[in-house]
């Protein structure tokens, strides 16, 4: 099976599958066909090979009935039946072509184009408009009825959305897309307005897209079956030519897309049917902002300069590579073998992270490799593999279609994982409980047809104390499935566990005015979570960004093991990963004490095991964290540093620290797409490829390893792998391999969770769940089915130690951070599209009460303050938040979050506590001052660097 394929129309058999019915045999114009109860006759002559003309039905939405063109004659039965809507039964006998229905087929198209606009030729989605098939299907030759009569054909065209465009004019209201943004998105932001003639497709309350509740995740556009709303960039480009199956490079769910390319020109990114994570529907981002990978500030050429006030120079590959390993050399000379390290990005491919932190430990010489899942997900890794034995979410997505209820923490899955979001909604409105537990009123709280039984407001750093009240109510209410305890996990350990929950001071009565949460409520949601059915537990960083983020993830397996909520469908534990490759950047082998998967750098075997095929020596000591690396930075024992596509002077908390420990190395070696804000203090800069230049894998939240595939050629020349290696062998330790496959192999081979992976396995199946243990196997989409991964599931005890980060007079209020749904993580892609439209700049959101106390009105500029800096934005007054806490984004460097927040960190990881600093508010009028410092050295930069042109001209 080839994935660069000429661009081939999938298959829409027009319903849905259905797959739990018995199976029934019918006859459709003669063949006999069996399929499963429930199927509809459209579906069934479609899978028997025999099209039946349809326009209102397509298979991702249940059937409507509306058009009228798929009429059917039934054996025995009155009439002609629609056959989207008609279920199949046995012994039924089915003629789809004969001249009656041909006949009344011909009229329903006549209605049709009688009201259309007849400009096929010069119309988008010429070759590419099912009306357009169906004419030609049904024989239509001409229109009796003329078009001089009343029409809807000089409608006025809806423009407002960056991406798609509405022309009215062409739709035949077969409503597709007000079905696609109920069923598929979950928005409800489209209706059919009016009457009869008078019916037609409306956005909200008569508003345009944009002023409307729309999400712009593009479900209608890809549903509408005419031109009606089409992508602009068909509209601009053409119809695509060919296309490439890969992988979306913005969040953790891991879409899976089409890239219709025209030549390297990408026309749209259409969301895969089969794509395991997202099963044909998309986000905003996923299918509408990749502009960034052609924007004109991507850095296309290797840059080097011996002082960061000094103006770049362009130089060869050869040249920058050389030039970074001279200088690292020399470093190592003067500081010592341990004064350089790394970074690797979780943005980047498995096989891109792999290398890099191979050249690290055997080029470098040390452990000191990191990756930025230290700053998100650290603690899932160390939680969840003392309790279960590894690193990473129990389910695949797909399951909490199954859940009873859905117990949400930490996260915002509307805003941040929006595809899991709707498929999560789809199982609420399907009557699935919802529990959440956030101290903002986050969407699910409250949405169309979804509204949480429980919404636990806590104060912000109080998850523990939240979940040992929940763990409270079940034990001390006999709400333990102790069947499940005994047969699968320690006995004794559950003991301890249990003893220790039950003490009052974890009573829910005892822990309400610290969390703020009313007792009833703990023990209404512990309640509900025990006894409801499969409970599923979904999080995100609001778990893991606190300084008990590690005990969060073991208080939440707790209870999962204590309710028997772990090893089937519709339960678990699972983590929302903020960024695309999180899970694969963690399980490479990018931390410092861990070889791909998570064996310890000290174990002699395993160590032995990577010597031996790298042939090279290996470090048994764990090597620096990344704030580590910061703290000897600054002490000078650290000079040196690869970053590979991360922007961690404005992602890292505290950024006075931050650039103060990047401005102190000799050697800082930056590989990005674009001149970040860490790129300031860099004296080498290797051009990055985008997701659309990139061959490899990336694996999702549920563990899925996806593949990668280049939608066009590298943009600089030299793929990232390829980097990697340069850099290593001029180092001195030769590395090379001929293909990011070859990369796939080795990974293989020294990961046993990966021994049966290899990108032939993962183009022949889609993807792949590791673990994935031989050539046979085809992956494990459900973990710790019948035995825990560690054995026998281990209850932690979970004291809860509050934050050291305290509020006083001087700083009365709880900041916490998070992202939004059109911009990601420090914005360096979602900037440079059109998603700015919807989020131009951060956000102080701030509860009408506390801003009333400051005098604050909406749309005010404000200081944003705490004991580590301050930054000026403006202000949104929000119900969403508690009085005492506010919320902002760090999308915008211009804003700098990360100049407020601190460096408590969790204990065991060190991942950083973003999401509690106190904080104080105050109405200003002037950037703060450690904007006005930044802006006048972007100046700086700017003047040294059109100076440096200038010399050259
Ligand atoms: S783009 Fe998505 S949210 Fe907006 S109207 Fe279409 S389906 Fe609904
Ligand atoms: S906009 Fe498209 S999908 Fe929606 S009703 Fe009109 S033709 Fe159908
Ligand atoms: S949900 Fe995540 S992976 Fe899917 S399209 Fe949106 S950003 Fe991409
Ligand atoms: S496709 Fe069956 S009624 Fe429209």
């Amino acid at each position: 099976m080839t994935h660069a394929t000429p661009h081939p129309h999938e298959t829409d058999f027009g319903t849905p599958a259905r797959t739990a019915g018995e199976l029934v045999t019918l006859e459709i114009d003669g063949r006999r066909v069996t399929v499963p109860d429930g199927t509809s006759v459209m579906r069934a002559a479609m899978e028997a090979g025999i099209t039946v003309p349809k326009l209102c039905a397509t298979d991702s939405l249940e059937p409507f009935g509306s058009c009228r063109l798929c009429l059917v004659e039934i054996e025995g039965r009155r009439g002609t039946p629609a056959s989207c809507t008609t279920p199949v039964a046995p012994g039924m006998k089915v003629a789809t072509q004969t001249p009656r229905l041909a006949k009344l087929r011909r009229g329903v198209m006549e209605l049709y184009i009688s009201d259309h606009p007849l400009d096929c030729l010069t119309c988008a989605a010429n070759g590419d408009c099912e009306l357009q098939d169906m004419a030609g299907a049904v024989g239509l030759r001409n229109v009796r009825y003329g078009f001089d009569g009343e029409s809807h054909t000089t409608a006025a065209k809806d423009e407002s959305n960056p991406y798609f465009s509405f022309d009215p004019a062409k739709c035949i209201v077969c409503s597709r897309c007000v079905r696609a943004c109920q069923e598929t998105q979950g928005t409800f932001a489209l209706t059919i307005d009016g009457r009869g003639f008078a019916s037609a497709v409306s956005p909200g309350a008569g508003e345009s897209f944009m002023g409307s509740e729309c999400v712009s995740c593009g479900a209608c556009v890809q549903a509408c079956p005419t031109a009606t709303l089409t992508e602009k960039s068909v509209i601009e480009h053409g119809q695509p030519e060919h296309s490439v199956l890969t992988t979306c490079a913005y969040c953790g769910v891991g879409c899976s897309f089409k890239a219709e390319m025209k030549g390297t020109t990408v026309v749209r990114m259409t969301p895969h049917k089969d794509g395991g994570a997202n099963e044909g529907h998309s986000c905003v981002k996923g299918r509408f902002a990749w502009g960034y990978a052609t924007h004109k500030d991507r850095v296309m050429k290797p840059m080097i300069r011996e002082r960061i006030t000094d103006p770049w120079r362009e130089v060869s590959w050869e040249a920058a590579v050389a030039h970074a390993a001279a200088r690292l050399k020399a470093v190592q000379a003067k500081h010592g073998r341990g004064s350089i390290g790394g970074i690797t990005s979780s943005r980047c491919t498995n096989e891109e992270i792999y290398v890099v932190q191979k050249m690290i430990r055997a080029a470098f010489g040390n452990n000191n490799v990191d990756t930025c899942a230290r700053v998100c997900h650290s603690p899932t890794g160390y939680g969840l593999s003392q309790t279960f034995g590894t690193s990473a979410g129990t389910q695949d997505f797909k399951s909490v279609a199954e859940a009873d209820v859905v117990l949400v923490i930490g996260a915002n899955p509307t805003d941040g994982h929006p595809v899991f979001a709707s498929r999560l909604k789809k199982r609420l409105r399907a009557g699935a409980e919802l529990i959440v537990i956030d101290p903002r009123r986050i969407d699910l709280v409250r949405s169309p047809h979804v509204q949480a039984r429980h919404h636990l407001q806590l104060q912000p750093g109080t998850n523990v104390a939240v979940l040992n009240a929940m763990a409270h109510v079940i034990v001390t209410e006999g709400l333990v499935n102790r069947a499940f305890v005994e047969e699968r996990c320690d006995v004794a350990a559950f003991d301890r566990w249990a003893a220790f929950v039950a003490e009052a001071r974890n009573a829910p009565d005892a822990v309400a005015e610290r969390t703020g949460v009313p007792a009833i409520e703990i023990r209404a949601a512990a309640r509900l979570y025990a006894t409801g059915g499969n409970a599923a537990i979904y999080y995100g960083l609001g778990v893991t960004e606190h300084s008990q983020g590690s005990t969060t993830v073991m208080a939440m397996a707790n209870l999962a093991m204590a309710t028997g909520n772990i090893g089937r469908d519709g339960v678990g534990v699972n983590p929302l990963r903020g960024q695309n490759n999180v899970q694969g950047s963690c399980d490479m082998g990018s931390f410092p004490h861990e070889f791909s998967g998570y064996r310890h750098v000290s174990d002699d075997g395993v160590r032995a095991l990577f010597e031996e095929v790298w042939g090279a020596a290996l470090d048994g000591e764990p090597g620096l964290r990344i704030p580590n690396m910061f703290d000897a930075a600054i002490d000078g024992s650290f000079k040196g540093m690869f970053v590979q596509g991360e922007d961690i002077a404005q992602s890292d908390p505290n950024t006075r620290h931050v650039s103060a420990a990047l401005e102190s190395l000799e050697i800082l070696i930056v590989q990005d797409l674009f001149l970040n804000e860490t790129a300031a203090f860099a004296h080498v800069f290797f051009p990055g490829t985008s997701f659309l230049e990139k061959d490899g894998t990336f694996t999702n939240a549920e563990r899925r390893i996806n593949r990668v595939r280049p939608a066009m050629p590298s943009q600089v020349g030299w793929d990232e792998w390829r980097v990697a290696c340069a850099l290593a062998t001029a180092m001195g330790y030769p590395m090379s391999y001929d293909h990011p496959a070859r990369i796939m192999d080795e990974i293989a081979r020294l990961t046993p969770t990966f021994r049966g992976v290899s990108f032939d396995k993962l183009d022949r199946l889609g993807s792949v769940q590791w673990p994935c243990t031989d050539a046979d196997h085809t992956g494990t989409p459900i973990m710790h089915a019948d035995r825990f991964v560690r054995g026998q599931g281990r209850f932690m005890i979970t004291e809860y130690i509050p934050t050291d980060e305290r509020t006083t007079r001087m700083y009365p209020l709880i900041l916490t951070t998070g992202r939004i749904l059109s911009q990601y993580n420090v914005g360096a892609q979602t900037r440079r599209t059109a998603n700015v439209a919807w989020h131009p700049e951060d956000i102080l959101e701030i509860n009408p009460h506390d801003a009333e106390q400051r005098g604050l009105k909406d749309g005010d500029l404000v200081s944003l303050a705490s004991r580590m800096g301050a930054t000026t934005l403006r202000a949104q007054l929000s119900d969403r938040m508690p009085p005492g806490v506010v919320y902002t984004t760090f999308h915008h460097p211009v804003t700098g979050a990360n100049v407020v927040t601190t460096e408590n960190s969790d204990w065991a990881t060190n991942c950083p506590e973003y999401k509690v600093t106190a904080v104080q508010i105050t109405r200003s009028n002037q950037p703060s001052d450690w904007q006005v410092e930044r802006d006048r050295q972007e100046g700086e930069r700017k003047r040294v660097s059109t100076a440096a042109v200038s010399a050259a001209e």
